[in-house]
């Protein structure tokens, strides 16, 4: 049987590159699967939080639940205590601050650092990878860690320049799955739900994108 983890966190100290959408959709997914998950959401302006707490009134059957918790000396003793009351806690970083990212590192079993440009862009932006390093230093070879490219325009071709970029560092590999630039993925918080709620084939298709990124981050975990 495969293991799986209790604590996956999105982080990344850049804003705007997909860490609450990557949550909130890994949190509606595994509810689905029947997971008890609680969602924590470590950044102050707290809009995945919001999220959850607006689509457990449309969808109570999920029974997903949310708590805010942005002090980093809460984060690491909360998500610790938190573990018994569930099965699996996602957690949404924060953007700019190191010291609640190394919280949340300090604690989760597994990262995953969305990335919307290109790698030069994530080294330059907090130094992601350097953080995991130094967390991993302490916590002999945690958390797993990999990075996934978002919000990627059809036809851009970003990815061999990432993959190359990369090509040093497979300790923190770039995931295969793409997760790509879909309407429907802005859409969903206006309307209380995921890509997962929401009829019609382009949400399929983009539920499609983040099922296979789940399945391959739990792959990695086992890896
Ligand atoms: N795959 C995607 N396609 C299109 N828009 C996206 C996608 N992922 C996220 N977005 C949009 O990009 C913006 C930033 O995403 P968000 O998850 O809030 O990033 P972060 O939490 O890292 O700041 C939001 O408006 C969100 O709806
Ligand atoms: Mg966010």
């Amino acid at each position: 049987m495969a293991n799986f983890p209790e604590i996956i966190a999105f982080v990344n100290q850049k804003g705007g590159v997909g860490k609450s959408t990557g949550a909130v959709h890994a949190a509606d997914r595994f509810a689905r699967k029947g997971k008890k998950v609680i969602l924590v959401d470590a950044d102050a302006q707290q809009s995945s939080s919001q999220w959850v707490a607006e689509l457990n009134e449309s969808h109570p059957e999920l029974k997903l639940s949310a708590q805010a918790i942005v002090d980093p000396e809460d984060l690491f003793d909360k998500l610790q205590k938190l573990t018994a009351e569930c099965d699996l806690i996602v957690v949404d970083g924060p953007a700019k601050s190191n010291e609640i990212t190394k919280a949340i590192l300090a604690r989760c079993h597994i990262a995953l650092i969305p990335c919307r440009e290109s790698i030069v862009e994530l080294r330059s932006s907090g130094d992601i990878l350097r953080l995991i390093r130094q967390v991993r230093e302490l916590r002999g070879d945690m958390p797993k860690a990999a990075i996934f490219l978002t919000q990627v325009k059809n036809g851009t071709v970003l990815l061999r320049e990432a993959r190359e970029a990369l090509g040093e560092d497979p300790d923190i590999p770039l995931m295969k799955t793409i997760i790509y630039d879909r309407q429907v993925f802005k859409d969903a918080p206006g309307q209380a739900t995921t890509v997962y709620g929401m009829p019609g084939k382009p949400a399929k298709e983009a539920a499609g994108l983040y099922d296979s990124l789940f399945k391959e981050a739990l792959k990695i975990f086992n890896g």
